[in-house]
């Protein structure tokens, strides 16, 4: 949990896991309101998706298929995604002239993530027998869901248990802060910054370690859940510089105007240096050689994709030349994912004005940001070696 010292919140960094989320709700700066660009995202990548499915060997129709979204968050994306993963399935069980089986989908996250909402938003179970009744049915759920909370670097469920995982937009989130970089005696701290995007090459190793080690126990705890035949379709955040210090469009987002907005709370007296370098986004935007280099390691995975995918921008836009439009989208965006950390670290009224600053900051940057501002998404489909 948060603790008081002083005038200062801390947050160990063993216990990030309890702290994040994506802003809950469904308010101006809410996850759900701010997710339409990883939807379009997901959507251009759903070929990659079904080539996955397409590829792994159907189980006994008796079998209960288990499907689990890891980093579900808590808007209508998971759902959506959940949907078209029991769709496709149904249709091959349905070409291979087997009934389909009973779908049990399991939506994963961080206990703090906003379960409410999602499970508001899922509609009626009708589970119905033909093809044409599952598949008509447009708005019903033809699957089993259930809520699953807990950090994807630890096991989730039970041993060979699930057939599909999915996790698209979250594993670029480390599971802490490497404490080398909030540590003002080591090479590795990361002064005058809140992120990797730009800094030393010591800090950039610390963050590069810390995604090596997370990614590892990932692909170990899901070897031992995936059940044989099961297949993992995974999307993160990825750059395309072979740099760390490069984050390309997550650089732009945590980095660059999020940074000098933080400087400016600063350079006005409201926040203290030290406390801003006590400050950090977990997140790391791995390069393809990056993620190889790790399932290659653990090797109980064999890749049969991998690709870096361009994903877009991140800002949804009715009007691109209204720079008023671009700040207030850039700033709700970044609020949305790291909002939560932010009002952890510096409290409501501090956290307001950050994210003020970065919207002015943004506004005038508007041009550049519509230019510029571009995610690339490591796309892996892996299967059980
Ligand atoms: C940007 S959201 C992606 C949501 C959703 N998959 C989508 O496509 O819109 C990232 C999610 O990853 C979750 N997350 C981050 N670290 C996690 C961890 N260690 N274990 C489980 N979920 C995690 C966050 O809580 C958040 O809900």
């Amino acid at each position: 949990m948060a603790t008081l010292q002083g005038d200062n919140v801390v947050v160990p960094q063993m216990k990030l896991e309890r702290l994040l989320s994506m802003k809950g709700g469904k308010g101006e700066t809410s996850y759900a309101n701010n997710s339409q660009a990883q939807a379009r995202h997901a959507r251009s990548m759903l070929h990659l998706l079904e080539g996955t499915l397409d590829a792994m060997s159907l189980p006994p129709p008796t079998d209960t298929f288990a499907v689990a979204d890891l980093g579900c968050s808590c808007g209508g994306n998971t759902l959506f995604i959940i949907d078209v993963i029991i769709k496709h399935l149904i249709k091959r069980f349905d070409a291979s002239g087997c009934a389909p089986p009973e779908f049990q989908a399991f939506f994963s996250d961080l206990p703090s993530n906003d379960f409410n909402t999602l499970f508001q938003l899922l509609s009626p179970l009708t589970i119905k027998g033909s093809l044409e009744e599952c598949l008509a049915a447009d708005g019903a759920r033809s699957y089993y869901a259930a809520g699953v909370p807990g950090s994807f670097y630890r096991r989730l469920f039970p041993a060979h248990s699930i057939n599909v995982f999915h996790s698209a937009f979250s594993l670029h989130w480390l599971s802490q802060v490497p404490e080398s970089v909030m540590d003002s005696k080591s090479p590795a701290y990361n002064k005058e910054r809140v992120f990797i995007h730009g800094a030393s090459v010591y800090t950039a190793q610390a963050y590069k370690q810390q995604y090596q080690k997370d990614l590892a126990v990932f692909l170990r705890s899901r070897s031992h859940e995936l059940k044989t035949g099961g297949s993992m379709f995974l999307v993160c955040l990825g750059r395309t510089s072979v740099d760390p210090t490069d984050q390309g469009g997550a650089g732009l987002l945590f980095g660059t105007h999020f940074e000098d907005a933080w400087n400016d709370l600063v350079e006005e007296g409201l926040v203290d240096g030290q406390k801003r370098d006590h400050f950090n986004i977990p997140v790391y935007a791995a390069s393809l050689q990056d993620f190889k280099e790790v399932v290659e390691s653990d090797g109980s995975f064999s890749i049969n994709k991998l690709e870096i995918f361009r994903g877009g921008s991140p800002l949804v836009l009715n009007r691109p030349d209204d720079a008023a439009e671009v700040g207030r989208a850039l700033a709700n965006s970044c609020r949305a994912v790291c909002g939560v950390l932010v009002d952890a670290h510096l409290g409501d009224q501090l956290s307001n004005e950050l994210f003020d600053r970065l919207e002015r900051r943004a506004t005038i940057h508007a041009r550049e940001l519509v230019e510029h501002l571009q995610f690339f998404h490591i796309v892996a489909s892996l299967s059980l070696r």
